[in-house]
């Protein structure tokens, strides 16, 4: 069973009529985490926000986007919101542009979790508590406190995935959770996301460029370049026989991964 079905989804720039994305059809399986994979300006984030609706409103899609036995391209703004965060939930690269710098992160964290549910504030802190706490952050109620820019791109990111705990969506999304971050945050964030992943059951699409990085998460994998899917099957087969030229490149350069970050990997599995 597939948890979203894409169909002939094209997005494109509505002042200059430039497409950015060229036709591009995938299912994710319930349950499942699939990559997205390919150079950077290859469509990857574009079509993660088409998913969300999320895109600059300058940019238009067309397309079927199905999502629990609905067009998602079909609903209003005010039907897409309700959507948002409580069934498909999205982890940026930058933690920092999930927040508004103006406010302690407690004040996002709430509205988001007021948005969906009917908790007072005491309840819904417990729970954001106790979900920082299984991402191992240390003094929640102190770090709720904080300005984003007072913490570091690591913990925002664990921030997120509390949240997403919390949450319980259907879909996460996570576009290059772990590109901004240094090489120590970016293996205990890709443990959280596994964890987070085994505890609740959602389904993942998980933007990468890296393919060391999603081999360690994703059962499928679809290879993106200029703005079309070149590639996509199951994650072990496409990786021990690409059949595009441009997969076989990534396939290749893939075995240049950091020493450092691949021990942190090895040890952790
Ligand atoms: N808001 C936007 N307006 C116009 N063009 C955009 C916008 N966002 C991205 N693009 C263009 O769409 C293409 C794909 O971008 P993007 O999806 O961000 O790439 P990736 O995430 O794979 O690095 C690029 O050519 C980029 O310049
Ligand atoms: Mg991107």
């Amino acid at each position: 069973m597939n948890i979203v079905e894409v169909e002939q989804l094209k997005v494109w720039d509505t002042r200059t009529d430039q497409v950015l994305i060229q036709d591009s059809s995938f299912k994710v399986r319930k349950g499942s985490c699939m990559a997205i994979v390919g150079e950077s300006g290859s469509g990857k984030s574009v079509t993660c926000r088409a998913l969300m609706r999320l895109n600059s409103s300058h940019l238009r899609q067309t397309g079927m986007i199905r999502f629990q036995g609905e067009d998602l391209n079909q609903l209003s703004e005010q039907e897409m919101r309700r959507r948002r965060g409580k069934h498909l939930c999205m982890i940026l690269q930058h933690g920092m542009s999930a927040f508004d710098p103006s406010c302690v992160v407690g004040v996002h964290i709430r509205e988001t979790l007021q948005t969906h549910y009917n908790w007072n504030i005491r309840e819904l802190e417990r729970r954001m508590c106790h979900g920082m706490e299984s991402v191992r952050l240390r003094n929640p109620a102190e770090i709720l406190n904080r300005y984003p820019h007072q913490l570091s791109g690591g913990m925002l990111q664990r921030i997120m995935i509390a949240l997403a705990l919390v949450l319980e969506p259907d879909v996460i999304i996570a576009d290059e959770p772990t590109t901004a971050l240094d090489t120590i945050s970016q293996y205990e964030v890709l443990e959280q996301l596994i964890q987070l992943r085994e505890r609740i059951g959602c389904s993942m699409i998980f933007v990468s460029h890296d393919l060391g990085v999603v081999q360690k998460i994703a059962d499928d994998v679809l290879v993106m370049k200029d703005g079309q899917i070149v590639e996509q099957g199951r994650m072990k087969s496409v990786l021990q026989e690409p059949a595009h030229a441009y997969t076989r490149y990534l396939v290749s350069t893939r075995l240049e991964l950091s020493n450092h970050f691949k021990a942190l990997m090895e040890e952790g599995s």
